[in-house]
């Protein structure tokens, strides 16, 4: 049985504090979370998930480049007076809905690793189950169905257990990601969990199920986490603290099965923005056929290329 007794899940933290190096320069002054998926920064769709958890108070966990995350979700006095001035109500719509929202902000000075940035929520979690949601991986942009973070929250509310979430990915990537060694499903896409290793060598990896970006965590975690020794790349890593406390009380896994994107990645932030260009009410028909036509082009380009011959 845990120790921590099943409790409402309200809390939310998103780290976002990394140094976001696969995207510099882009990254230099400005937070990858900030970066848009057309119109909208990648951070706000993580919030609008979170909100549509349920989840009623959340803690971005910001580094040097913090001001316009902050700046994001606070009220701008000029620009709403001005749309409100020139009639346009849709905007003024869309720039005050991310305003109301019960956010707060924590500093995590040096980027030491995802474990150390969530050890910064210590204070604001308390003793309650919480939910953290990584700042640079979307799930299901078009928030289709049950988001992720909520079906992870009606996993604690049967189970009392942290739940983190995985899904399969390709064998030759595993060693990107925090892996697990799955026991058994308890029920359907819902494991008992032997091992969590981060990063493993392809060769040894337990399994092709990874570790995506939501996790549902009871509080113990910040006893763990605080005596969490460096892992892999040096860093404090989520996915060690996480297998300690595994040893300690019940740590369930649920496999995701919808689409999830990296924006944190190059070609993952291009595909988003494309599957969402998509979408949008406003360039999805101009964007419908300039695929189109590119992919012609791009056929055509391709058909008139010599083959290369084998010898
Ligand atoms: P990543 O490993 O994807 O972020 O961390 P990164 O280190 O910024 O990326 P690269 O590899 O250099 O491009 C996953 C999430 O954890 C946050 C990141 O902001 C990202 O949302 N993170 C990571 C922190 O908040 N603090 C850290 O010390 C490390």
């Amino acid at each position: 049985m845990n120790p921590t007794k099943a409790r409402k899940v309200r809390k939310a933290v998103i780290p976002a504090a990394g140094l976001g190096t696969r995207f510099l320069p882009a990254t230099k002054a400005i937070a990858k979370e900030m970066l848009p998926i057309v119109d909208k920064p990648t951070i706000q769709f993580i919030v609008e998930e979170a909100l549509k958890s349920g989840i009623e108070d959340i803690l971005i966990v910001t580094g040097k480049a913090k001001r316009p995350i902050e700046d994001h979700f606070d009220s701008n006095i000029e620009l709403e007076q001005n749309l409100r001035e020139k009639g346009k109500t849709e905007l003024l719509k869309l720039v005050e809905e991310t305003t109301d929202i019960n956010l707060h902000f924590i500093r995590q000075s040096h980027p030491k690793g995802l474990g150390h940035a969530v050890l910064q929520a210590k204070a604001f979690v308390g003793n309650e189950p919480f939910v953290v949601m990584l700042g640079d991986d979307l799930m299901d942009i078009n928030g289709n169905g049950t988001p992720l973070t909520k079906q992870l929250i009606n996993d604690y509310e049967k189970t009392h257990a942290s739940t983190i979430a995985v899904m399969k990915v390709p064998h030759e990537d595993v060693d990107k990601y925090g892996v697990i060694d799955p026991k058994g499903e308890v029920s359907k896409g819902l494991y008992n969990v032997e091992r969590f290793v981060e990063k493993p060598e392809i060769s040894e990896a337990p399994s092709d199920l990874a570790i995506i970006g939501r996790y549902l965590l009871t509080p113990e975690i910040f006893d763990v986490l605080e005596t969490q020794a460096p892992g892999a790349g040096n860093e404090i890593q989520l996915t060690d603290a996480i297998e300690r406390l595994n040893k300690t009380q019940r740590v369930f896994a649920h496999e995701f099965t919808g689409k999830r994107y990296d924006v944190g990645d190059k070609f993952g932030f291009v595909e988003t923005t494309i599957e969402y260009g998509l979408e949008h009410p406003q360039i999805s028909e101009s964007l419908k056929a300039y695929l189109i036509e590119k992919g012609k082009e791009l056929e055509k380009a391709a058909a008139s290329t010599p083959h290369k011959i084998e010898k």
